[in-house]
């Protein structure tokens, strides 16, 4: 379980504001006192016209319908993408505030966050909808206030653009970094999340710790972790890591093997 100030740290409810011009626009509401009850108790089985005070139901219509009821829905640090299967064609898409409900009570990752006892500022955020191509997102590793690793999301698929427009790949990432990241988040080893839409418009999705339980995609805990040890303070270059061949008929557990060697 992650410590209150970590929790506070990384919630959208701490960096939303400050970054609301690099990010998708959330509504942010206050998750009610009984619903988040209900969650925990995992006995969730009323409408929520049960549960929740009506005008608290209309709060959450109302920001649906002010993002065309096609929404894609957090808690204050995570999506319920371990509820995908529930969902309509896989998407998440929240469309009413049943779909919302839904994801959020069949998802551990949800419900975990609840769990937290040291935090008592739950949220559901909700953002617009977006068909995000997985090619375009990408997985930032700072360490020391420093870009170091830069991944795609989707990993471990061939892309063989990035061959081509990793260069620019890295520049639009890291003058990002430099103008609006850097110095502005309240850590200095962190992660932060973005979408490219090309050729070089880029979005921040999510800010997130950087810890042995984090997904590095392409880098292994073992390497970031040794450049966090060296405790290195000099600027340099960020590294780009893809996968560089089409691997073909690999199994993807063959496939991390043979390409988590740094190269
Ligand atoms: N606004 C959105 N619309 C549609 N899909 C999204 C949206 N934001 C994120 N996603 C998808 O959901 C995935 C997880 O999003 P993210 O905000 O990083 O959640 P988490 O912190 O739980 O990983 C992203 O990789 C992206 O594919
Ligand atoms: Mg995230």
């Amino acid at each position: 379980m992650l410590e209150t100030q970590h929790l506070k740290d990384f919630s959208i409810t701490s960096w939303y504001e400050q970054f609301k011009s690099v990010t998708l626009r959330t509504i942010i509401i206050n998750l009610d006192t009984e619903l988040l009850n209900k969650f925990r108790n995992e006995d969730y089985q009323s409408d929520i016209e049960d549960v929740c005070p009506l005008e608290y139901i209309n709060e959450i219509k109302n920001a649906l319908n002010s993002l065309n009821n096609e929404a894609f829905v957090k808690d204050n640090w995570h999506a319920p993408l371990d509820a995908r299967f529930m969902s309509f064609c896989n998407t998440l898409k929240v469309t009413d505030i049943s779909d919302l409900i839904l994801y959020f009570t069949s998802s551990d990752i949800i419900m975990n966050d609840f769990e937290n006892k040291n935090f008592d500022s739950f949220c559901i955020a909700l953002k617009p909808w977006m068909n995000i191509h997985p090619a375009s997102e990408f997985r930032c590793i700072v360490i020391n206030n420093i870009l170091r690793g830069i991944s795609p999301r989707d990993w471990p698929t061939y892309y063989a653009h990035f061959a081509e427009e990793g260069p620019g790949i890295i520049n639009t990432i890291s003058t990002f970094f430099k103008e609006h990241i850097c110095n502005k988040f309240p850590k200095n080893t962190y992660i932060f999340d973005v979408f490219i839409t090309y050729p070089d418009a880029i979005t921040l999705v999510d800010f997130s710790p950087l810890t042995s339980k984090t997904n590095l995609y392409a880098f292994t805990w073992k390497e970031i972790q040794n450049i966090m040890k060296k405790g290195c303070t000099e600027e340099v270059a960020p590294v780009f890591r893809y996968l560089e061949n089409d691997i073909g008929i690999m199994s993807r557990g063959d496939a991390l093997f043979k390409l988590s060697e740094p190269h």
